[in-house]
């Protein structure tokens, strides 16, 4: 019985730990909503690198899917952005966007401009359409961690 208390107080204890350990974040906030959107893109994009890459047999119509997917997410995450540093909206953010947001919305549009392309591209259902069409958004996805996210 004693044994039993005291596993489960043990048990408490690390649940509490975990909640404290993870940087807790209000899944109503711009920062979880826009980190979904994220997770959504990316998502998208590996099912479409997939093909790319010849992991698996590219299929016209899930690509032309993802590619919508991806277009529509691309619009999604850059509201959630407050114009005005907020301390509890920062998240991985870094302060360069805050402080060049010119730059920052240039490749948030680049993405979206990205995005439509690689619509376009799938459309075509040719996979050759895709590939530089695919390794352009990637690049833009790269370029603004490097600037703007925290490793
Ligand atoms: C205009 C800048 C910009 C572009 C373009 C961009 N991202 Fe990001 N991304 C960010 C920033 C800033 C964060 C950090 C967000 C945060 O912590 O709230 C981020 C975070 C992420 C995350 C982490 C989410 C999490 O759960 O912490 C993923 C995954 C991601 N981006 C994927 C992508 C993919 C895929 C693309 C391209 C299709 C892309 N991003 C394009 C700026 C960008």
């Amino acid at each position: 019985m004693s044994s039993f208390r005291l596993s489960s107080s043990v048990l408490l204890v690390l649940m509490l730990a975990g909640v404290a350990g993870c940087d807790r974040v209000d899944p109503n906030s711009p920062v979880a909503q826009r980190r979904k959107v994220f997770k959504e893109m990316t998502k998208a994009r590996e099912h479409l690198l997939a093909y790319v890459k010849e992991k698996q047999d590219y299929d016209a119509d899930a690509a032309i899917r993802d590619a919508e997917a991806l277009q529509r997410l691309s619009r999604q995450p850059w509201p959630l952005f407050p114009e005005m540093k907020q301390a509890s909206e920062v998240g991985r953010a870094k302060d360069a966007v805050w402080q060049q947001p010119e730059a920052f919305h240039q490749l948030a549009k680049q993405v979206q401009d990205d995005a439509d392309a690689l619509l376009e591209a799938s459309r075509k259902r040719s996979l050759d359409a895709i590939k530089p069409a695919a390794s352009r958004l990637e690049q833009t996805c790269t370029r603004c961690h490097d600037q703007f996210r925290q490793s």
